[in-house]
């Protein structure tokens, strides 16, 4: 792996002591059958973070998020917040704090906006505070309040996509793992989506793993980004450092 830059981070590590990075993912493996998509991944992301994983199709980005949140099955050690999760089924994962948004935007089409937004608490029992967070993500999109009762089936692609993103926060994660937010939505919408998020998450001291193919956006959002071709990190450094990288430019930049 060639560094481009040191990756330590200027963010102040929090709970998991001097040092230790929030998500340590080492070694990671993954097959689909007799098929290796992953080859021994490397990657850490510190508290208050915005990492990014930027990569051409079939790198095996969702498959990193898939194997890191116990969806798919994998090798190598996968620590958060200090403790393994590597043998934890899905729903533990969540509820340790480390939620996905999955690509696609899986959402329930014939649960009501509201309805979706309230699975996403399913970990949560404290009534007043779901009620306050379900404000909250009404307040950051205003569209999925004005669609509450409707059903999510039944919204644009780029409001599902805020619902997805509702519904993960909806849980008070810790960290949050989103997979090509972009895709489909105009990129007027893709900024806003960003800003908000960004905006949000700061004021929450959240840290976000984003797998991204609009890499220009990506990076310019993220304090670091790692670089994946065929299954390996091939280039990691922060941000700005990967937007003036003449491989990143010519490979991923257009
Ligand atoms: N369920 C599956 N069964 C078999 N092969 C799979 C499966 N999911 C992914 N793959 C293969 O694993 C490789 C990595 O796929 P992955 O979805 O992780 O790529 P990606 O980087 O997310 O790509 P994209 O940018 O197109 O979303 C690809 O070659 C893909 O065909
Ligand atoms: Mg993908």
């Amino acid at each position: 792996m060639t560094s481009v830059v040191s990756t330590a981070s200027s963010h102040a590590p929090q709970s998991t002591g001097p040092g230790a990075p929030l998500l340590r993912v080492h070694g990671l493996k993954c097959s689909y059958g007799q098929a290796q998509v992953l080859h021994g991944i490397d990657i850490e992301v510190f508290a208050g973070e915005i990492v990014s994983i930027i990569g051409a199709n079939g790198a095996g980005k969702s498959t990193t998020l898939m194997c890191v949140s116990r969806i798919n099955r994998s090798s190598g050690s996968i620590e958060f917040d200090g403790a393994s999760i590597a043998s934890l089924p899905p729903e533990q994962v969540v509820r340790q704090g480390l939620v996905q948004v999955p690509e696609g935007r899986r959402i329930f089409p014939r649960l009501t906006v509201r309805e979706n937004l309230e699975m996403g608490a399913f970990i949560r029992s404290d009534k007043d505070g779901i009620e306050s967070d379900l404000q909250r993500i009404f307040e950051m999109f205003p569209i999925l309040k004005d669609r509450a009762l409707q059903q999510g089936g039944t919204l644009s692609g780029g409001e599902q996509q805020m619902l997805a993103i509702g519904r993960a926060l909806m849980s008070r994660p810790k960290m949050l793992m989103m997979d090509e937010p972009s895709m489909g939505i105009a990129p007027i919408l893709v900024a806003k989506i960003f800003d908000t998020v960004k905006n949000v998450l700061n004021a929450q001291g959240m840290t976000i793993l984003l797998v991204e193919q609009n890499a220009n956006a990506a990076l310019r959002m993220s304090n670091r980004a790692y670089v994946l071709e065929t299954g390996n990190v091939v280039l990691t450094g922060s941000g700005q450092d990967l937007l003036r990288d003449p491989r990143v430019r010519e490979a991923y930049l257009g």
